[in-house]
This record gives C-alpha cells, structure tokens and sequence, in this order.
C-alpha cells in the first residue's frame, strides 16, 4: 500500500515541495510514497487530511503553521521553541506530532555558509513565521538578533528608524524573510539605506525564487556575501523525510 505524504496549505499553486519529493522519489529509485497537495480552505478541514487511509505525514504552509497546533496531540521541541508547525507526523497509535524543520533548514544552511566566523549582531527583517523559526537558530547560535518591521510594535526597530540611526553598520548579518522581491515582483526589496551597506556584511534572503533577488543585487554592489534561500529549503525538506521515516 502506497505511503501518503503531502502539503496542507491555501492557496497552494505553485508547490517547491511536491516537485521536490517527486524528483527525489524518481531520482533515487524510491517506490511506495505519493506526494499530494492538499488545498484546504480552512484549517477545519485538517479533519479530512487526517483521515486518508496510510497517511504518513505532511507539510503545513501559510496561513497555517500555527492554526495547525490545536488539531496536534503533541509538539516536538523544535515546534514549541519556534511556536510554529511546518511538519506533521502521524504515529503508528494514531498520535499527531508537529515539528518546525524551517528552524533546522536555516540554522544548518547559515552554519554552511559563515563557518567558523563569529558574527555578533544580526538584523531579522520582517516578525512572520519564518522569522520566529531563524530568531531561535540565531539564539542556539549566540547571535544577537534585532527585528525589524513596518509596525512599532512589533520589532525593535522600524524602517525609518534604519535610515535615521546608523543601525546597518553594526549588525554584520541582515536576514530578509519578508516576502519583498518574490517571483513575480522582482524588482521590490525591503526599504534599507542600502549605501551603508560594506564588504563585511552577509546578505541572507530567505526567497529562492529568484535566485539572485534585488536585495541581494544591492549587497553584491556593496561587496556583500549574498544567500538565496534555496539550501533551506532544502535542508527543510531533507528534515521532513527523516522526520516521516524514523
Ligand atoms: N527558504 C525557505 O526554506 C523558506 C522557509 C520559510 C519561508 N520562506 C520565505 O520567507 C518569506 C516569509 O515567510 P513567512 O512564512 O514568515 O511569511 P509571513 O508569516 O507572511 O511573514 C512575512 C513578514 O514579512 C513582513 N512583510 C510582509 N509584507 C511586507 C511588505 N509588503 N513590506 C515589508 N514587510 C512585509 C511582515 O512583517 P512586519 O509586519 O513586521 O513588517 C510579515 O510578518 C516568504 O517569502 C517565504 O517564501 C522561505
């Protein structure tokens, strides 16, 4: 009987990972596993998903990563920690356990990429999920992390207040995980004083699509390293068959 894997999220047109597992399964000879999208219109019908004969598990997308928590038995430590559900595992007794592989996926992929460097200060753009998940891996990482955000409230500091405080010039680090310059919007990036920007930064957008963004044409300008968000991606989903299959 045919293992079922697969994504709950709305609207979901364009999926990374349903191609990703598809290619993985041809490329690597892996029969028995099916890969589906499930769009559903309200978390409610989470109900449904559950209930298709050999489900294994699946991955959660927006708006649903912490809709999804009530509809769980249990969380796994990543998931607590980041307070969101991007994987779920049904257990042999019929258990549902909810995990958070973005925080793995980034954290491995920033550790890849900076070595052995010691960055103190990061900047985080943007108080979304996938912000939540890189707050915690830069945490476990010692670094010291600010957000940044269109609303006061919500982040230590504004767009304004970037371009009035000189606050680029000491945060070595600039995650972008807005989704400002995604496919098909290409020419927006989040509103910086990109001329502040100099060779030691590292410029880390979480987009994949495209794979060169504006922000990161911006940094390459000034001298910058620059990082799509693809090896996460990755990374993430790499998690989420592990996760499924021990
Ligand atoms: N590479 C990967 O593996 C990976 C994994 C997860 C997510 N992502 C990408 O990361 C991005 C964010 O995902 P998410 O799940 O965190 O989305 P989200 O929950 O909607 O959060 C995005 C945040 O960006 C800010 N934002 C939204 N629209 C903006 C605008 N027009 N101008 C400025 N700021 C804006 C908002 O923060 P404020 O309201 O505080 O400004 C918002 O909370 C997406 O592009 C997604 O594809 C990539």
């Amino acid at each position: 009987m045919v293992k079922k894997l697969g994504l709950i999220g709305h609207p979901l047109h364009h999926s990374f990972s349903k191609r990703y597992f598809n290619k993985k399964f041809e490329k690597n000879g892996i029969i028995g596993y099916e890969y589906d999208l499930y769009d559903i219109e309200t978390i409610d019908h989470v109900r449904d998903v559950f209930s298709i004969p050999n489900l294994l598990g699946f991955n959660v997308t927006i708006p649903y990563k912490h809709a999804i928590q009530p509809y769980l038995d249990d969380l796994d430590f990543s998931a607590r920690k980041v307070g969101a559900v991007n994987v779920v595992k049904l257990l042999p007794n019929g258990k549902k356990v909810g995990f958070n592989s973005d925080y793995y996926g980034f954290k491995t992929s920033l550790l890849h990429w900076i070595g052995n460097k010691k960055i103190n200060n990061a900047l985080v753009l943007g108080t979304g999920g996938a912000s939540k998940a890189v707050l915690v891996a830069l945490e476990d990482l010692k670094i010291n992390a600010s957000t940044v955000s269109r609303d006061k409230n919500k982040g230590a500091y504004t767009y304004v207040d970037l371009t009035q405080r000189k606050v680029i010039p000491d945060h070595q680090l600039i995650i972008n995980t807005t989704p400002l310059g995604t496919h098909p919007k290409e020419g927006e990036a989040p509103d910086l004083p990109y001329e502040q920007l100099a060779t030691k930064h590292f410029l880390y957008d979480l987009i994949y699509n495209p794979a060169e963004t504006s922000f990161m044409k911006k940094g390459i300008s000034a001298g910058a390293k620059v990082k799509n968000g693809y090896e996460m991606l990755v990374l993430q989903a790499e998690k989420s068959w592990e996760i499924w299959n021990t």
